[in-house]
């Protein structure tokens, strides 16, 4: 259903119609060519969950040896997949596109933040790989440790986790916009034994020194023993002899390794994610099930094929950029884009421009940011041809159905299917989405759970709740992809996922409800999980930050619905007696923030408290923060130790919306 070319003044009109409609079929044009047109994955996956993972398993990848046994299910739940398998994720990503004659296809079209453009070839980055491997080697690197990868987004962050996969070690990719000291935490948790960094970073405009911050850290992490630098902004990187390799003489020094096959239940990464506790866990992912998880969905949810050019615009520090940046797209042999910069450098129609000048097709975005967009204007994408796009994406949290509209109408011109990607850090890839060539689409629904894929939503005793009732979201039963433990805690893993409604159910945290139509509607985090702009930080870590100034008593932080970001941080902060709290202080507060976490931990509020909401048993009340900051009647109030201190909150916070508007 193509609709005419788009004219601004008109768009408010249509938008508002469009947003009466509850059901998007799957348009016309794009049913007829999508790969699977018909429900048969669901129903061959029900028949046989486990046989349906095998054929994914032997018709997307190459196995050097096949496995014994899909499923071993016998000590839930530590699942193992694949049982006696051996594969190499490298060569699967890499080798045997070249070994076929694809080696010259360009893997990557990337995009530096100053407008240079680098073409890289799937022969190419196994060229670099094959050495990277090599130099990992003769450091003492072996199968199984832990190497910690902290870059920007350029194509040597693809070269680096290969060439671990390649050797058997398995990769701790921290996301470049985490402070040094939030580096420094994960990799020592980790134990990581190598470091690949770069000197330097750009940021609209600007570079920072990365490699000469890391300096600092080093020193706390014996075991870390080598660090491998990428010249790439030309910034100062002070280099110890003994220690630190630059990344283009030692690839240059180096011959190529080959791909060692392993276990398809050897682990291949470790990548950190928040919980409930300041403590972030290291979700642990394998080699065989993850990969066939991460082969499996981008043909089906995005009909992703030979001629598409496919974008995502994550980061490789998050698990969209690890599953649907590089494992996915180079398991299927794809040509992506890689984007280095910011959506609004030199301008805010970039991403637009790329799109138009490498012919996307398959767009991959987050609810925050089409928000962005649908802020500055229709103006930016209407500067471009976006005709080339047949499939939009959208992952990392609920999308509003004003914001889905608008990504339908603006940037996918009513001819695009947009699939709504539910998923998280621990299962590794999407499970709950639409098939685009059969789904009816609902704004706001991820829609339907995958074929093979279980998910409920049940009430505290377990029990699946009735349709339209909100409950938790569950996974009844074990998927090739998801995580094995959380590294080194075997414990907290169990405790965290697989105690609340026994061993076999895996609890997801999130609120949900499910229609009548069996349509999931994913609410939020039910734990103290806060989702910035799809990024997912942990309260307890931010507060943790917070009270490390030395002016500050208490600190509680709470999600606060925001229109851009989703949730944004807002934190209840109480001061040492005699300190006068003010813009200085809160400005400190957030500059300790940024040191510990990183600026996207900030708090977008601090609201200054004589004392907070707390249970006769010293618990804090964040539910009634939460109403107190979101201007809403308060919910129970009968276990608050001291009514009077909300009375002063609510007060402050009309004070500061007052402020606010003026
Ligand atoms: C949320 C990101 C609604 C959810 C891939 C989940 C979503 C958390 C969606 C995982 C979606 C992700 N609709 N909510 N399509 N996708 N979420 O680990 O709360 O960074 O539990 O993984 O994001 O975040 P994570």
């Amino acid at each position: 259903m193509a609709t005419s070319p788009l004219r601004a003044e008109e768009l408010e009109r249509e938008l508002e119609q469009l947003l009466g409609r509850d059901v998007f079929p799957p348009p016309q044009e794009f049913r007829a060519r999508a790969l699977v047109r018909d429900d048969t994955p669901w129903r061959e996956a029900e028949r046989d969950p486990v046989g349906w993972w095998e054929r994914q398993a032997r018709e997307l990848l190459e196995w050097s040896e096949p496995w014994q046994r899909a499923l071993d299910d016998s000590n839930p739940p530590f699942y193992r997949w694949f049982v006696g398998g051996r594969l190499n994720a490298c060569y699967n990503a890499l080798d045997r596109h070249v070994a076929a004659g694809r080696g010259d296809r360009v893997a990557f079209h990337w995009r530096g933040e100053e407008g240079e453009e680098r073409a890289v070839t799937y022969a190419e980055l196994l060229h670099d790989a094959e050495r990277l491997a090599t130099v990992l080697r003769e450091r003492g690197i072996a199968p199984g440790d832990v190497v910690g990868i902290y870059l920007p987004m350029i194509p040597e962050v693809a070269v680096a986790m290969l060439a671990c996969a390649r050797i058997g070690a398995v990769h701790n990719v921290v996301f470049g916009g985490f402070s040094v000291e939030a580096l420094r935490d994960r990799l020592h948790f980790s134990n990581a034994k190598a470091l690949i960094c770069a000197d330097g970073a750009r940021r609209k405009g600007r570079k920072v020194a990365v490699k000469a911050g890391v300096d600092r850290i080093l020193d706390d992490l014996p075991a870390l023993r080598t660090v491998i630098c990428v010249r790439h902004t030309g910034e100062a990187a002070p280099m110890r002899p003994d220690r630190d390799l630059w990344w283009h003489e030692a690839l240059r020094a180096a011959g190529p390794t080959p791909a060692e096959p392993f276990d398809a239940e050897h682990p291949l990464f470790v990548l950190y994610t928040s919980g409930s506790t300041a403590k972030p866990k290291g979700v642990l992912h394998t080699t065989g099930g993850y990969l066939t998880g991460v082969a499996w969905t981008p043909r089906h949810v995005f009909d992703l094929r030979d001629d598409d050019i496919y974008w995502c615009t994550a980061d490789v520090g998050w698990v969209t950029g690890h599953s649907y940046i590089v494992y996915g797209p180079l398991l299927a042999g794809a040509t992506s884009v890689m984007y280095e910069g910011a959506p609004d450098y030199p301008d805010k129609d970039v991403w637009w421009e790329i799109c138009a000048r490498y012919g996307v097709t398959i767009f991959y975005t987050a609810p925050t940011a089409i928000r962005t967009c649908m802020k500055w204007g229709p103006e930016y994408p209407l500067r471009h041809d976006l005709s080339a796009l047949r499939l939009l994406g959208s992952v990392g949290e609920p999308i509003n159905p004003k914001a889905w509209l608008w990504y339908w109408r603006v940037i996918g011109g009513g001819r695009c299917p947009i699939v709504d990607t539910w998923w998280q850090t621990e299962t590794g890839h999407i499970l709950i989405a639409p098939l685009p060539g059969v789904t009816p689409l609902k704004p706001g629904s991820a829609t339907r759970p995958l074929p093979g894929i279980d998910a409920a939503v049940v009430d505290d005793a377990g029990r699946e709740v009735e349709p339209g009732q909100q409950g938790y979201l569950v996974l009844r039963r074990p998927w090739p992809g998801m995580l094995r433990t959380l590294y080194k805690d075997p414990e907290r893993f169990v405790e965290t996922y697989f105690s609340r409604f026994g061993r076999e159910t895996y609890f997801v945290g999130d609120a949900a409800r499910r229609d009548e139509e069996g349509y999931f509607w994913v609410v939020g985090r039910v734990d103290d999980v806060v989702n910035v702009s799809g990024h997912r930080l942990s309260t307890a870590e931010v507060e943790s930050a917070i009270v490390a100034h030395p002016k500050v008593a208490e600190a509680a932080v709470i999600g606060q619905a925001d229109e851009r970001t989703g949730q944004a941080i807002c934190a209840f902060v109480t001061v040492e007696a005699g300190v006068e709290p003010d813009e200085r202080l809160a400005d400190e507060i957030r500059a300790g923030v940024a040191e510990r976490i990183g600026k996207l931990a900030r708090p977008a509020r601090i609201i200054w408290a004589n004392d907070l909401p707390k249970t006769r048993s010293g618990k804090i009340m964040r539910r009634l923060l939460r109403d107190i900051a979101e201007g809403r009647a308060l919910g129970d109030v009968t276990t608050l130790r001291d009514p009077a201190v909300i009375e002063q909150l609510e007060a402050k916070v009309r004070e500061l919306r007052a402020a606010e508007r003026s």
